[in-house]
């Protein structure tokens, strides 16, 4: 088995102990990773402030370079990387290849950015000066990733945060940390030069916190639970703060609905990723005409989806990520069904090795029941009911997330009252939950945290914007009081 190792100023390094990244498939063990420690992230700071003297001064264009030269590389390797997402992560083979696909348009996307980082010109109240905006870079970055993306999310990061002229310090999930040492690989084949990224391995409590707590870090980018994005906002002090923490995420299918569509739509959004995706469609909310139509093509659909090994082209449903996520969610059927939900299909492990888990719905469930609440972040799929779309709209607002959402009907006014009536950062028209685009903003509302990633607004996480005044009057002009 390999022992992989950190990449530390430039220079790749060991540790006193590892930790084994696993295949959820068949539970193999995959590579031995270093147990990174406090005084790990103190070099990586140490080197990326060292590095960030240089970087932030090189023209944004000829930063935008590495990063073309960082998608091709991707894009020469997508099958390879592909294969690595599906057996480390257990994405099903088009979803692994849709995954570092992302992180190769992330980079052309932000790569071009180099020629733009537009500022503001406006204008003053005063005569013979000039305003303008730019953005500068925030310095050094920690870069906290999760495992459900685990090409596309630290691309979502590194590349904005190194076209504005940022240096990084990436610790990626103990889940996948082969699937960023792959990403950290290419970037230094694109010609990132030493220093501008530091790949730290290792636990929450060790690398996580170091990175957290270290003051010279200006910016924090996480992707991960609620519970540590409070912790980090309690732990972090006066740092920039970027979190995306999971969603709850609702469909809403009105009875004018196309239902073959919205069934299709509906088992994409809760089992693809094995519904390991914080948009993923954990509650259906269906107009009660049509409920048990929709109920029954839903649960005929879902019975007929195989779990297996992600490479085969006959599964439809990969594993879950490790054990503890099976756990997890064999209880939360349990918490289903003593809160008086129906399940009606899959609900528990199929035999044999694997963290699978079958894709499982529940029907009759209420609004408030731990269900229809809470993130699972697993196959499992709530059925609510609802009379009038205002209803529905309650159901799908009540809740502490607002990441994604999604209406299924025919109708344009429904479409517009949920457009202008969900809180989440995304809304659907006639199509899942899932699959935003990189030059679209993607982040939420409420307890799912209030970033932007991805798109233009994508930048502003990772560079201050600084305002320019320029007096070229040759007088002292005061605002506001001279006329
Ligand atoms: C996440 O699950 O953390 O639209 C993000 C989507 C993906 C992003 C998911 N592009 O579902």
């Amino acid at each position: 088995m390999t022992d992989y190792k950190m990449y530390i100023n430039g220079k790749w390094i060991g540790a006193e102990s590892y930790f084994e990244t696993i295949n959820p498939t068949n539970e193999k063990r995959l590579g031995r990773f270093p147990n990174g420690r406090a005084k790990d992230v103190e070099l990586a700071v140490a080197a990326a402030q060292n590095a960030s003297k240089k970087w932030s001064r090189t023209p944004p264009p000829v930063r935008g370079q590495i990063l073309f030269r960082v998608a091709e590389l991707l894009r020469k390797n997508k099958k390879r990387l592909g294969m690595i997402v599906a057996t480390e992560m257990g994405k099903v083979l088009p979803e692994a290849l849709g995954d570092v696909q992302e992180a190769i348009d992330t980079f052309e996307y932000f790569g071009a950015e180099g020629r733009r980082l537009f500022g503001n010109t406006t204008t003053s109240e005063l005569e013979d000066k000039f305003a303008m905006t730019i953005r500068r870079p925030v310095g050094v970055c920690g870069l906290i990733t999760p495992w459900n993306f685990p090409v596309a999310i630290p691309a979502w990061k590194l590349a904005p945060a190194l076209i504005c002229g940022n240096t990084v310090v990436l610790k990626p999930s103990s889940d996948t940390p082969l699937c960023a040492y792959e990403i950290v690989k290419i970037l230094i084949e694109a010609g990132v030069p030493p220093g501008v990224v530091n790949f730290v391995t290792g636990t929450a409590s060790d690398v996580g916190q170091a990175i957290v707590t270290h003051k010279e870090i200006e910016c924090l980018s996480f992707t991960g639970s609620k519970d540590t994005g409070e912790w980090i906002t309690a732990n972090a002090g006066l740092k920039k703060i970027g979190m995306e923490l999971g969603g709850k995420n609702p469909i809403i299918v009105m009875d004018d609905a196309d239902l073959e569509l919205a069934v299709e739509g509906i088992i994409w959004g809760a089992f693809g990723t094995t519904g390991q995706r914080c948009t993923a469609c954990s509650r259906v909310i269906v107009q009660r005409k049509i409920k048990e139509r929709l109920l029954r093509l839903l649960v005929e659909r879902t019975k007929k989806l195989k779990t297996g090994n992600p490479i085969l082209k006959t599964t439809d449903v990969g594993p879950l990520i490790n054990k503890k996520a099976v756990e997890k969610v064999a209880g939360y059927v349990e918490i289903g069904k003593n809160e008086g939900a129906k399940l009606v299909c899959g609900g528990e492990q199929p035999k044999g090795i694997g963290y699978f888990f079958r894709p499982t719905v529940f029907d009759s469930v209420e609004p408030d029941m731990r269900i229809a609440q809470e993130e699972i972040f697993g196959p499992v799929l709530s059925v609510l009911e609802f009379e009038k779309l205002d209803d529905a709209i309650e159901i799908a607002n009540n809740i502490e997330y607002g990441l994604s959402s999604s209406i299924y009907t025919k109708d344009i006014r429904n479409a517009f009252v949920a457009i202008e009536k969900i809180d989440a950062g995304l809304t659907y028209i006639n199509s899942s939950t899932i699959g935003s685009e990189v030059h679209l903003p993607f982040g939420g509302v409420k307890k799912t945290g209030h970033t932007k990633e991805a798109g233009i607004m994508g930048l502003d996480e990772f560079s201050n914007v600084k305002t320019i005044y320029f007096d070229y009057s040759g007088k002292l002009q005061k605002a506001q009081i001279d006329d």
